[in-house]
């Protein structure tokens, strides 16, 4: 079976042409009345293979275990998939299992289907060659992921070139702005961009980081929210000298709320951009090239990229919350929060700073996988179910 993840409209694709060919298209008619993923993992505790949320997209994982060739068409969004497409590649997790497997050193997904797809990836638009890299990185991240065979990648320059496999001349790469030319406005906003909001890891870890920041004599003047697509950019947003994005990441990328957030923030230009990012895997490494969606979203805003924390086994954070901060599950945090906050008092590139748990791989794969499983046995579900649409 083939099928079509893409933000053009069924008019579009039938303008195109590109309908024939598909025997499944998930586009924005499925995406729009549906919800974006809530990372509440009940499609891994509760219904495993099938998310809880009863809507268009509710079945993908279904789709994708009958799928043998995957098709995404998106428009680039600073070396990343459009809203649309985030979407619905959000809502995919049911189709890998809960528990863990090894590939390349790193944690992974183990995969709830045998089975491999071959995937091939179009990002039409005007894009970079940074933004070529950063895609090529983050395909090749969704198809170790996700168990399939990356096989295409291609850059036209607008849908019309989606069928003819081939890539436009690069777009001009947009020069990065240094510290120096920051904004003068001395605002300081927090972004919580996780779609679990009051309740997830990036709320403490930016709670944190607001702590760091009182204590190097700097205040926060504002606090936004946009755990859904839609939601306000937010006016102190607009103002504001720095701008500290937090976000889980969301299959190897930045959560759709917050690609939708990124195309809405009128950030004045010169306004200094952080990221304070975690995972579930151990590995924080496998934030980086959200990192770079980022990086390219302030090149092409005339915004000044000041790097980030990336915080590995993001898992430990909400359920370890109450333990003292010198414990064996929270004391790595605070040397990386500590240099995020340096870096943001002083206006300076803070790099890729990695923060990783001292418990060894091994403990953190364990605790994890045996959560899963009981959470699976207080819900009465089987974790290994493999539903099958008919
Ligand atoms: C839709 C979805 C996709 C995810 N993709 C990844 C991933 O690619 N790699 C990873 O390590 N963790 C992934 N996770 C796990 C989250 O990053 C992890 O649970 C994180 O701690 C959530 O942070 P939060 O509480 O701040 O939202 C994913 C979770 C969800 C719900």
């Amino acid at each position: 079976m083939k099928t079509l993840f893409t933000d053009l409209d069924r008019a579009e694709l039938a303008r195109l042409g590109i309908d024939k060919g598909f025997d499944v298209i998930v586009g924005p008619e499925e995406v729009e009345p549906s919800r974006s993923c809530v990372g509440c993992f009940g499609c891994w505790t509760k219904t495993p293979g099938t998310c809880v949320l009863r809507d268009g997209l509710q079945r993908l994982g279904e789709t994708l275990a009958r799928t043998d060739e995957l098709q995404v068409v998106s428009r680039c969004a600073y070396g990343g998939y459009s809203r649309t497409v985030k979407a619905i590649i959000d809502r995919c997790i049911p189709y890998v299992h809960p528990c863990f497997r090894m590939l390349g050193g790193e944690m992974h997904h183990r995969l709830r289907y045998d089975r491999t797809i071959r995937l091939r990836v179009c990002l039409y638009g005007p894009s970079t060659a940074a933004e070529r890299e950063t895609l090529s990185v983050i395909a090749g991240a969704n198809a170790c992921n996700l168990g399939m065979r990356l096989e295409d990648v291609w850059f036209p320059a607008g849908p019309e070139g989606v069928l003819e496999r081939e890539s436009a001349p690069c777009a001009s790469d947009a020069p990065r702005v240094r510290p120096s030319a920051a904004a003068a406005s001395d605002g300081l906003v927090l972004v919580n961009a996780s779609p679990k909001g009051e309740r997830s890891a990036t709320k403490i870890l930016l709670s944190e980081l607001s702590d760091a920041l009182l204590e190097k004599g700097d205040t926060v003047t504002g606090t936004v929210s946009c755990p859904r697509p839609g939601m306000g950019a937010g006016d102190e947003v607009a103002r504001a000298g720095r701008v500290v994005i937090g976000y889980p990441l969301y299959v190897d990328a930045l959560p759709s709320n917050l690609v939708d957030w990124l195309d809405r923030a009128e950030l004045e230009p010169g306004t200094l951009v952080y990221a304070l990012s975690n995972l579930g895997f151990y590995e924080s490494e496998q934030i980086a090239p959200s990192f770079s969606v980022l990086e390219n979203f302030c090149a092409a805003r005339g915004l000044v990229w000041g790097g980030g924390l990336m915080v590995g086994a993001g898992g430990m954070i909400v359920p370890t919350s109450d333990r003292p901060a010198g414990s064996l599950f929270r004391r790595h945090l605070a040397p990386g929060i500590g240099r995020l906050a340096t870096a943001v008092v002083s206006r300076e590139d803070a790099g890729c700073i990695a923060c990783e748990p001292v418990i060894p791989r091994f403990a953190y794969r364990l605790m994890a996988e045996r959560r899963w499983r009981s959470l699976c046995a207080r819900s009465g579900a089987d974790i290994d179910a493999r539903p099958t649409a008919e």
